[in-house]
């Protein structure tokens, strides 16, 4: 009844809110399926209903991505956001991103993504455009390079969204925190810190997923 697959989210309860939520389509169902079984990591599934919510509430119409992957997080946040939003999405990975261009083409949503393929941490210094929502959602030891980047092109009012804060729990335990990922986990901290006292922005943590940040830029 306990356990406890990630050290974030109990077993029983991920279990209870899959069986209640209703399924996506098969188009997203089988994106999903298929990012399990090549090991392409995409967005949990609790990660992806709380965002689906929050763009349907937010309904940015500026997106900016930074971790596009096969493209599954940049569909359903266009879909929810509505049919007046555009997504930019970074990737460094000719493979994944080559992949991402033929779902979204699938969809019928090519005409409002824009694909940057490169290192996020050199396209971000020279990105144009003002954003209204950011997903970030690449290497964890990097979020807050990339946050930093991300937020010179953002407006008062903004979202900014990071996954997989917590990372396994170990950001909020030394006894989690193996030797081996105590570098990430450090720069996590210090990420986590910086996000939750500066003024200039209202942050909360939510243990969902891997951990989620969302950070409203005042
Ligand atoms: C967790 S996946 C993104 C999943 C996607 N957002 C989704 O939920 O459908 C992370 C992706 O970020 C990419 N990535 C990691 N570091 C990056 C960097 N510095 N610049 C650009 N892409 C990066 C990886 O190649 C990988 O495809």
């Amino acid at each position: 009844m306990s356990s406890n697959r990630n050290n974030i989210v109990y077993s029983y309860i991920e279990e209870y809110m899959d069986k209640t939520h209703k399924k996506n389509d098969a188009f997203f169902e089988a994106l999903r399926a298929y990012a399990e079984e090549n090991h392409i990591y995409i967005v949990k599934s609790d990660v992806e209903r709380f965002l689906r919510t929050l763009v349907s509430i937010h309904k940015p119409e500026q997106i900016l991505e930074v971790g596009t992957a096969i493209g599954y997080s940049a569909m359903f946040l266009l879909e929810s956001a509505g049919e007046d939003s555009f997504v930019t999405t970074i990737e460094r990975d000719e493979t994944v991103l080559a992949q991402a261009k033929e779902n979204v083409e699938k969809r019928g949503l090519s005409d409002r993504v824009r694909f940057v393929f490169g290192d996020a941490t050199e396209v971000l210094e020279n990105l144009s455009g003002s954003f209204d929502f950011a997903f970030i959602d690449a290497a964890k030891g990097k979020s807050k390079d990339h946050f930093d980047k991300v937020l010179k092109n953002m407006h008062s009012g903004g979202v900014i969204v990071t996954d997989d804060v917590l990372y396994m729990g170990m950001t909020a335990s030394d006894e989690l925190a193996t030797k081996k990922h105590i570098t990430i986990t450090r720069r996590l901290r210090e990420y986590l810190d910086y996000l939750c006292s500066d003024d200039r922005f209202e942050t909360v943590i939510l243990p969902i997923g891997d951990g989620v940040a969302v950070t409203y830029i005042k």
